[in-house]
């Protein structure tokens, strides 16, 4: 598939098959996401692939209920303190957005449905997960066959968000 078809095709899912996931294909996700770019190189992410049901059914509850039914959730953990903050930007957030892209569109372009998952209750996933006090979880994403096709979510045109030399409000 070309890039750009990948990336149209894309959706966040949230209804899923319970046929499992190769381990082919797990691995391929997360061969994507090992090649992404860091601040400094500093690669400050810890994926947990989560297969054990209950452990899956504790973090589902902590914020994607809906998703317990998958047979994957990959978890993306971050050390804040390895690419620290330039400015007032914490870098750790910008290196997880980017390596979860990578291993959701590979996750699309196998034909596997995800959804990025940000809004949760920290606590008990690193509880669930044994996730150590410095460590952050940041991202999860169920990876599974989807059950549903939804239609593409509206986006604003490129007139909207884009100028040229000069910030300039549509
Ligand atoms: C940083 C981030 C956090 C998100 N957190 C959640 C979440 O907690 N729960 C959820 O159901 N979807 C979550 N989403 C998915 C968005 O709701 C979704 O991307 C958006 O509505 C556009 O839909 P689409 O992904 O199908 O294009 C998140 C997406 C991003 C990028």
């Amino acid at each position: 598939m070309e890039l750009m078809e990948v990336i149209r095709k894309r959706r966040s899912i949230r209804r899923y098959k319970p046929d499992p996931i190769s381990e082919e294909d797990i691995n391929y996700v997360l061969e994507a996401a090992r090649l992404a770019p860091s601040w400094a190189n500093t690669q400050c992410w810890h994926f947990i692939v989560v297969t054990d049901e209950d452990i899956k059914r504790e973090i589902a509850q902590a914020g994607m209920p809906w998703s317990a039914g998958a047979p994957v959730i990959i978890v993306a953990c971050a050390d804040p303190a390895k690419p620290g903050a330039k400015g007032d930007i914490p870098n750790y957030l910008v290196d997880i957005g980017i390596v979860m892209e990578h291993l959701i569109l590979a996750a699309t372009e196998r034909g596997l449905a995800t959804c990025w998952v940000g809004g949760f209750n920290e606590a008990p996933v690193k509880e669930a997960l044994g996730v150590p006090e410095n460590i952050r979880v940041v991202a999860m994403t169920p990876i599974a066959y989807p059950d549903q096709e939804p239609a593409a979510r509206s986006r604003k045109a490129l007139g909207e968000i884009v100028s040229y030399n000069r910030y300039q409000s549509p």
